[in-house]
């Protein structure tokens, strides 16, 4: 059982952010990610296609005998999560914006969010801010427009940096002084805003916290794997294979399925 891979899927290649985390923290883990990048972005969809897609990836990674699912899309997470663990019975485990350790940080008491439409108009978002940002302004942007150009391999450009600061502009005059990314795509951003934002913004993601839940998660439902052995890693996209390829380096190879 313990040999059995984690399950990883994303709208698209941002969740390979997340792989690198738990590939950091769990070396020995067998993974197969899943990139549904024919169809991102999910942030722009209603509620129930994002409920169907990620029952389709979950269908995916279950058919490749996953041990437990990592949802490393916050869109997923914040509309699907609940659907997900009600209909199968292995543990998934979810991705939220950072919002309490942000909110815990501050000194302005002003913390800006940049996430998908999808995840800012969630319900789960919603109660998440109210229980941990008691007291805090939180800048809301929809980042319309980021996850198609990092689809497309343009994580880096000019184009990129130009939509950035209009998103960012607003957020520094409201006196930000945390930036939570919320969305597994955007710590692909993050030497972009480092050039962009003020050196005393903190840029808070969630990739490291998942990491270790997952890490928890296994140890909790005996499932880590106590082979010390290389693992085997898998990554699987309906989109273009370079783009992946790219983010990863060359020591892994990406392989296109139709799904
Ligand atoms: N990586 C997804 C997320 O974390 C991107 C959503 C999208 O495809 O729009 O929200």
């Amino acid at each position: 059982m313990s040999k059995q891979p984690i399950g990883i899927f994303d709208s698209g290649v941002g969740g390979t952010s997340i792989w690198k985390d738990i590939y950091t923290l769990l070396p020995y883990e067998n993974t197969i990610y899943l990139s549904d990048s024919k169809y991102a972005p999910y942030g722009n969809k209603s509620k129930e296609k994002i409920v169907a897609l990620s029952i389709k990836n979950t269908e995916r990674l279950l058919e490749k005998d996953c041990k437990l699912i990592v949802v490393a899309c916050n869109t997923a997470t914040t509309n699907a999560i609940k659907t997900l663990r009600e209909t199968y019975t292995i543990p998934f485990i979810g991705i939220e914006p950072s919002i309490k350790p942000a909110a815990f940080q501050t000194k302005t008491k002003v913390i800006g969010i940049l996430a998908t439409k999808g995840t800012l108009t969630s319900e789960l978002f919603h109660k998440t801010t109210n229980l941990f940002a008691k007291g805090i302004t939180v800048v809301e942007q929809i980042g319309e427009g980021i996850v198609p150009l990092i689809e497309n391999g343009k994580a880096q450009s000019e184009e990129m940096k130009s939509l950035l600061k209009t998103y960012l502009i607003p957020m520094l005059d409201a006196n930000i002084d945390c930036l939570v990314l919320g969305c597994t795509h955007y710590p692909y951003l993050i030497p972009l805003l480092i050039n962009i934002l003020p050196k005393h913004i903190k840029i808070i993601d969630s990739g490291e916290a998942v990491a270790r839940q997952t890490n928890a998660i296994l140890e909790q439902n005996n499932l880590l794997n106590t082979q010390i052995t290389k693992p085997k890693i898998q990554f699987y996209t309906n989109g273009n294979p370079k783009i992946i390829a790219s983010l990863l380096g060359e020591k892994f190879s990406v392989n296109y399925l139709n799904f």
